[in-house]
Formats: structure tokens, C-alpha cells, sequence
């Protein structure tokens, strides 16, 4: 069975009571959910895990290697700062494919840049909680 890793960034937790106009008023656990019964009926196992610590992201990614078969990640604000996840992402060699709730490019100028676009085989971005389901799907059909 496939395996994949699937990594929420910081304040992802908050979904649901975090800036709904932005984000909408989806939990992360229905985020999950919904993500669950996909790979319930692909027939491909997830671990999901949210963090709001940098580090232990580009923990969770460097011992992601010999595990998992790909990665669905959303980094959160770390997309726009972190040259430690994209070293991670790059020094695991998975595919990676990167997923956020909101339309990056069409907010503030200063998330108008992801340092992780670069490393990830493709992002999809703007579709709200549909973003991760269709992150899943391409990545499936890739692995
Ligand atoms: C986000 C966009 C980021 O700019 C922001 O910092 C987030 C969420 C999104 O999913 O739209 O926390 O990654």
C-alpha cells in the first residue's frame, strides 16, 4: 500500500475560527476527514500531522524518506520564509506537492513568493478545502 505524508504548517489547527472570510469556516479535522475517505477509497494510507514549529516540520520531512512514497503539504506562512523546509522537501527527493486553502498570488505582496513552489512537482492553490482533495488526487495519479 502507498503511503503518504501529509504535513498542515502553522495555525492550520485554527481552520474553522481563523480569519473565515480568508479561509472559510472548514476545520482542519473535517479537512482531514475529508482527506481519510479519499484514501480510503484510493486504498492508499495517510499520516496527517499539523505543526506550528519549523523544525520539526523539516524533522517530519527529513525521516520522511524511507517511509512514505510522497508528500502533500500545506507549509502555511513558512512557504514564504522557510529555506529549510524547501532544502528538506529537495533533500528527501519525493514528490512533493504543495496545497494552500487561499490564492497566495492574490493577496499581500509578501505571499506573493513560495520558496517551496520550486521543489514540489506542481501547487494548487485557491480552491479553499477542495485544494487539499485535489492535491491528493494529482499526487495519487503521479505515485
Ligand atoms: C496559506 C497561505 C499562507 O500565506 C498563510 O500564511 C497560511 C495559509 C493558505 O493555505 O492559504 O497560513 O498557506
Amino acid at each position: 500500500m502507498k503511503k503518504i505524508l501529509i504535513i498542515h504548517g502553522p495555525n492550520l489547527g485554527l481552520l474553522g475560527q481563523r480569519e473565515p472570510s480568508i479561509y472559510g469556516k472548514v476545520t482542519l479535522k473535517e479537512i482531514n476527514n475529508s482527506l481519510k475517505s479519499l484514501a480510503k477509497k484510493k486504498k492508499v494510507s495517510l499520516t496527517i500531522k499539523q505543526s506550528n514549529h519549523e523544525g520539526e516540520i523539516v524533522d517530519l520531512i527529513g525521516k520522511a524518506k524511507n517511509k512514505f512514497n510522497a508528500i502533500l503539504i500545506n507549509p502555511a506562512a513558512y512557504t514564504h520564509t522557510s529555506v529549510a523546509i524547501r532544502d528538506a522537501i529537495s533533500a528527501s527527493g519525493l514528490l512533493t506537492v504543495e496545497v494552500h486553502l487561499s490564492n497566495i498570488y492574490s493577496r499581500e505582496e509578501f505571499r506573493q513568493k513560495s520558496l517551496i513552489s520550486p521543489v514540489a512537482k506542481g501547487s494548487i492553490l485557491g480552491f479553499g478545502p477542495k485544494s487539499y482533495i485535489l492535491g491528493l488526487e494529482a499526487l495519487l495519479d503521479l505515485i
